[in-house]
């Protein structure tokens, strides 16, 4: 019975990194299927009108996608997209891009 419950909480532990942080290698396959045509896999947008998302704070992003999904947050494609995935692989995608560091160049 000992064991049994050890194996439990093994388990448990097990599971629980992957509870805290979202999946990014599962974002980056996510972001390449749905979002990179217009945000690029990185999240440097390649469309005309179409923000960057590297680097950017995965919780803002998550935040978005959300308001897209209720409609708080008005744009017909972002919504269509936002609503054709999953909870999990939008925070898996937020994390992603989120991940991403950028850096500035001091224009002249
Ligand atoms: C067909 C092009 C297209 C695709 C594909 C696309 N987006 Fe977008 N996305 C846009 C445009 C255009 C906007 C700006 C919309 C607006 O004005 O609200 C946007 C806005 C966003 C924003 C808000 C950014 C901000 O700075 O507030 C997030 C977050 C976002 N997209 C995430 C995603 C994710 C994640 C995917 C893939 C699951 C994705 N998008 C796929 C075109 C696209």
């Amino acid at each position: 019975m000992r064991f049994f419950f050890l194996g439990i909480s093994i388990c448990f532990l097990w599971s629980f990194p992957g509870l805290i942080k979202a999946d990014t290698d599962l974002g980056k396959r996510r972001a390449a299927q749905a979002c990179a045509a217009c945000h690029g896999v990185q999240g440097i947008s390649m469309a005309p009108r179409t923000p960057h998302l590297a680097g950017q704070d995965p919780d803002y992003l998550m935040e978005q996608l959300r308001n897209y999904r209720s409609g708080k947050r008005a744009h017909e494609v972002m919504a269509v997209i936002a609503r054709s995935l999953s909870e999990q692989d939008l925070e898996a995608v937020a994390s992603w891009y989120g991940s991403n560091r950028i850096t500035l160049e001091k224009a002249d």
